[in-house]
């Protein structure tokens, strides 16, 4: 195939970060640049739409002004952009959507639509010729799930949260113990601290098919921390406020029993396509080193090569979804103005 260079603009602002970042066919990344909103959302324990969309709006100028500018070049060198139009918070995805067409029609350059998941997806082929097919799982605040990428931009979906996904699993057991949010971080720190010991068997998911749930397990830990009288289900408050030890088993127990989960789902896939030459990891909750240290020695007793992108790389970022405009830009895959988030 007759490679085109295009230099790509890629904006991201699917949920609570706002980025841009350019990729180049001869250079790859050439910016990452990111506004995380956490701050502005920390106190409410989650993202509130409503602020993250204004966020957006406030920031989303200054973001793309600084991208280019980090990569040294303008908004008339670039050939097409690539914005994530789904799926994602309805008024945070309008506001990159309608920039970028807006860019586009002023500009008159091409514009790319990309679905978030399908970035993710990809995150990890950024750095790495992933052999295909590979079996990605991806897991975030928002999505759980596997699929069989047998090509760039071609893949099957096989597995998807029923409910809540990994990263959820994580923030809402950390609302219920007092621990700020995102969870994740947190939560990895405080079970390091006990060399991650499984304390108390939280329940693995009885589920025989490649789907994910994991809503149960956030029940299940509640229900554990009635049974000993840390928890007032009525009044609904956490009573061991100050009980670090606690804190730090109920967070080593449920990372040892998600990770747990993975494995148990990406061995009934591999069981189902053998035919997978790789295995990636991919998506905000795969910054977890404990994580992805089990998952290496997973894939390598099978041997097979594990891959999980850069954790700039993890979390919602601009640079995936360039690279996914780059591809698809390769392959002829142009939106138009019609480009909508649904
Ligand atoms: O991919 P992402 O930035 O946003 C979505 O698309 O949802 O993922 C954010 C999620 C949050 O739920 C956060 O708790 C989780 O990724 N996360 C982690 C870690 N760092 C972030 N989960 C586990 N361990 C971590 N170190
Ligand atoms: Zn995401």
């Amino acid at each position: 195939m007759s490679i085109t260079k295009f230099t790509i603009l890629g904006i991201e602002s699917s949920c609570d970060e706002t980025a841009a970042s350019i990729y180049s066919t001869d250079r790859g990344v050439l910016s990452n640049v990111l506004f995380s909103q956490i701050d502005l959302h920390k106190k409410f324990g989650g993202v509130v739409p409503e602020i993250a969309s204004r966020s957006h709006l406030e920031k989303i100028n200054t973001i793309i002004d600084q991208a280019l500018e980090a990569a040294s070049t303008t908004i008339d060198e670039i050939d097409a952009i690539a914005v994530t139009n789904k799926p994602g918070l309805p008024g945070s995805l309008l506001v990159g959507v309608c920039f970028a067409k807006a860019i586009a029609y002023a500009k008159n350059k091409k514009i790319i639509g990309v679905n978030h998941l399908e970035a993710h997806a990809f995150s990890a082929s950024i750095d790495n010729n992933i052999p295909f097919p590979y079996l990605c799982i991806t897991a975030s605040g928002g999505h759980t799930a596997m699929y069989i990428v047998r090509d760039y931009g071609v893949y099957e979906t096989i597995g998807n949260t029923l409910d809540d996904a990994a990263g959820e699993a994580f923030d809402k057991v950390a609302k219920l113990i007092h621990l700020p949010y995102p969870g994740g971080p947190v939560i990895e720190k405080l079970a390091a601290e006990t060399g991650f010991k499984d304390y108390f068997n939280y329940p693995r998911s009885k589920l025989p098919t490649l789907d994910f749930s994991f809503s149960g397990l956030k029940t299940a830990v509640l229900y554990d921390l009635v049974k000993r009288d840390a928890y007032n289900l009525t009044e609904k408050i956490f009573l061991k406020d100050s009980d670090i030890d606690l804190k730090k088993q109920v967070a080593s127990s449920l990372l040892v029993c998600i990770t747990d989960i993975f494995e148990q789902k990406i061995t009934l896939a591999l069981k189902e396509y053998p035919e997978v030459k790789a295995l990636a990891f991919v998506g905000g909750v795969a910054c977890n080193k404990y994580i992805k240290n089990r998952l290496t020695k997973f894939a390598t007793k099978r041997s097979l090569p594990f891959y999980s992108p850069i954790p700039a790389y993890c979390t919602d970022n601009a640079a995936m979804v360039a690279f996914v405009g780059h591809y698809k830009a390769q392959k002829g895959e142009f939106s138009d103005q019609t480009v909508d988030i649904f």
